[in-house]
């Protein structure tokens, strides 16, 4: 496209400040910024802002306060409540993952904002034993449930790992799996694929210019997924494999059970079409969305767009009435993700979040403002529950399951690493003890630990096993039973390693 015609095509869309300093670029700089441009289909960026606007106002916040209502227990399964029927689930599960059915998705797009590093999440180190990363971890735990599902029903499988990432998190996510050679991972059973990218908005529908010929881009939201999968044939792929159940979870939970067979097969019992695992929300202000029905329909209304009074309100029990919080773990089967990438993704509506943007001034200089000066706009994973024929709702220990990893140490005291690290060897800890194992001091004298679930601040005894050698706890006793253990304790598929005996 000539320059005169984008400049056209810019000023019938109110955006030509965008070419505000082109006679200052370089070429590179100009062939950068027209390919930016073309791009950019800037009548439905347009459209975008101006729903997205209309519905993010608090006048319509209050409203859909008043039309949430809690989860119906019908629809309700529950790791404690329904401990008779769990081996039933987990069966299910691991026969349909033994027969190729079974996919997980990672979403993997976000920028990792708040934890303040510039590389993507899951190659965080958290500072366990091992040093493992989130992906590590979590690769670690596919190659472990195949061979569960692979011993239970002799016959080998696959679980593909799907991994959506962003412009901002593409090459760096790629190269490390490389560089880790995909974990132990067949590398064709680790797809990645890369979701769309919106420009930033100041309040007037002007996109924002973070340098004189960068235009201000973020990644869509993970619900951007649905347009992703669609775009990058994912669908297609998933097809050919004859996968017909999807679990799709967020990068930063480090106790994460991906692909969990028992979820899994709730859901298959169930007949779902699509799920969503949650734990109590017991603190009004924890950052979770809720699961929760608006309008009769199912949704998960967002921390960010519930009210206090309603975050706060309580049932006749005591508890919170919007306590299922969302974990960000979601079941779909792939005809349901078949029709919301056909017919439901366009009707999904972008979420604002008012953000402080960098942009260049009238005379090119880099500003970061110190309070919010526009927009992000972002389509939400959970957005498409409302278009579910079946939707079913699982919850779980947190203790056992849920350790967001969400900011740095330095700037908060929750969802930091250190709480996940924390959660990750209470939860290992009490593994060895429901196993058998003892842990004792230096001096031979017993430890006392406590197994409560409860005990994820107690730092005491630190221990860590290997996702290869167990997913959820099984197969220790043989490793530990009636065994004393002095810690730092790791345990992995060559045995049990006191790492101070071993002068490590
Ligand atoms: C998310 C959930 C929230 C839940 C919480 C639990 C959403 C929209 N919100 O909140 O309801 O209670 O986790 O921890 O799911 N991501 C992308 N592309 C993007 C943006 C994000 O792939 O454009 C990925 C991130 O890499 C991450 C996940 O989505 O894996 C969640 O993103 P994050 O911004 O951390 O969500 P929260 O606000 O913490």
């Amino acid at each position: 496209m000539s320059t005169c015609t984008q400049a056209k095509r810019l000023e019938a869309a109110g955006q030509s400040h965008l070419l505000q300093f082109w006679d200052e670029l370089s070429a590179a700089e100009q062939a950068e910024m027209s390919r930016d441009l073309e791009d950019m289909d800037l009548e439905e960026i347009d459209g975008f802002f101006r729903t997205a606007m209309s519905t993010s106002c608090q006048a319509s916040q209050e409203k859909l306060d008043s039309r949430m209502e809690p989860v119906p227990v019908e629809v309700l399964g529950s790791v404690t409540r329904d401990r008779e029927r769990l081996h039933s689930w987990e069966k299910e599960g691991l026969l349909r993952i033994s027969q190729n059915k079974v996919a997980v998705l990672l979403l993997a797009g976000g920028q990792g904002t708040r934890l303040g590093v510039s590389y993507p999440k899951g190659m965080y180190d958290i500072g366990l034993l091992s040093h493992k990363t989130l992906f590590q971890i979590q690769a670690e735990r596919i190659l472990k449930l195949q061979q569960l599902a692979e011993r239970e029903h002799k016959s080998q499988c696959c679980i593909p790992w799907y991994i959506m990432t962003s412009g901002r998190t593409m090459e760096s996510t790629k190269e490390f799996f490389s560089q880790h050679n995909y974990f132990g991972l067949n590398r064709e059973n680790v797809i990645l694929f890369q979701q769309g990218m919106l420009p930033a908005m100041d309040y007037n529908g002007k996109i924002i210019l973070e340098g004189k010929g960068k235009i201000s881009m973020a990644p869509d939201g993970n619900g951007g997924l649905y347009k992703a999968l669609g775009a990058q044939k994912i669908l297609e792929d998933m097809e050919q494999r004859g996968i017909e159940y999807i679990h799709v979870y967020c990068v930063d939970n480090v106790l994460v059970k991906v692909a969990d067979p028992t979820f899994i097969g709730f859901c298959v019992q169930n007949g779902a079409d699509c799920g969503a695992k949650v734990v109590e929300k017991v603190n009004p202000s924890e950052p979770v969305g809720v699961v929760c029905k608006v309008d009769g329909r199912f949704q998960v209304v967002e921390y960010s767009e519930i009210t206090q009074v309603t975050a706060e309100k309580r049932s006749s029990d005591g508890r919170l009435m919007f306590n299922a919080g969302n974990v960000a773990n979601h079941f779909f089967t792939l005809s349901f993700l078949r029709d919301v990438v056909k017919v439901h993704e366009p009707q999904l509506q972008h979420h604002v979040a008012q953000k402080k943007i960098p942009f260049v001034d009238l005379r090119g200089r880099l500003v970061s403002p110190d309070k919010p000066n526009g927009i992000k706009m972002e389509k939400f994973v959970f957005d498409i529950f409302q278009f579910a024929k079946k939707f079913v709702v699982f919850e779980v220990l947190r203790e056992d399951e849920f350790s967001p990893l969400k900011n740095a140490d330095s700037n908060s005291g929750k969802d930091n690493p250190t709480t996940a690290r924390n959660a990750l060897i209470s939860l290992h800890r009490r593994w060895v003890l429901n196993a058998g194992g003892r842990f004792i001091d230096e001096a031979g004298a017993p430890v006392p630990v406590s197994p409560s679930l409860k005990d994820v601040t107690d730092q005491t005894v630190k221990c860590e096993i290997s996702p290869l050698l167990s997913y959820g706890g099984e197969g220790l006793e043989e490793l530990v039973q009636g065994r004393n253990f002095r810690h730092p304790l790791v345990i992995d598929n060559k045995g049990a390693h006191e790492l101070l005996k071993n002068g490590h």
